[in-house]
């Protein structure tokens, strides 16, 4: 009944878990990109270009404070959401954090014909990702309660792992 919040790079593959686990494993899926997205009537980048990084990193804080209210929610998080420790803060408080990790290569591959992230535009080369991925290494691998590699995993994999870890950890 806890609540699960996906973290990690964009292109580490929350939004296909999250959707697989809110399917097979009856929970709630809270996909935060694309509820702020509709919620403010723009697409993450136009919203990034009109209104500024700092407001959708406060839409973000706040929906997730949102999510305190409800178990039993697999909630996909933006790859920022970890850059604000309250955000890391609520995280802990409201359930078990998973982070899943992807090399720079796979992520590239998953990320290239997609448009739809600002952060990445112009940047879509391993060095480039290598280097925001480094800046953020610290924060994600703080913030996890369990790690996860991605890298040549079906989805079902994946979760098979999260589930046996989640496990793992409630019983200690
Ligand atoms: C961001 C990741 C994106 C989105 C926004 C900022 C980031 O989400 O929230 O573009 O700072 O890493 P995904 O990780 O789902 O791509």
């Amino acid at each position: 009944m806890m609540n699960i919040f996906l973290i990690g790079f964009m292109g580490s593959g929350k939004s296909t878990v999250a959707s697989y686990m809110a399917n097979n494993f009856a929970m709630e899926i809270v996909e935060m990109d694309e509820l702020i997205a509709s919620r403010e009537g723009m697409s993450i980048s136009n919203i990034f270009e009109t209104y500024g990084e700092t407001y959708f990193r406060d839409l973000e804080s706040a929906l997730l404070k949102e999510c305190q209210c409800k178990p039993n929610q697999v909630i996909s998080c933006g790859g920022g959401v970890v850059l604000r420790d309250e955000n890391v803060r609520t995280m802990k408080e409201n359930g078990r954090i998973v982070l899943l990790t992807a090399t720079a290569q796979t992520i590239l591959k998953r990320v290239a014909n997609d448009e739809g992230r600002p952060l990445l535009q112009g940047k879509k080369t391993i060095e480039d990702i290598e280097k925001l991925m480094e800046v953020r290494r610290e924060k994600y691998e703080a913030a996890a309660d369990i790690v996860i590699s991605t890298d040549d995993k079906s989805t079902l994999k994946i979760c098979e792992e999260i589930r046996m870890k989640m496990k793992e950890i409630q019983g200690e």
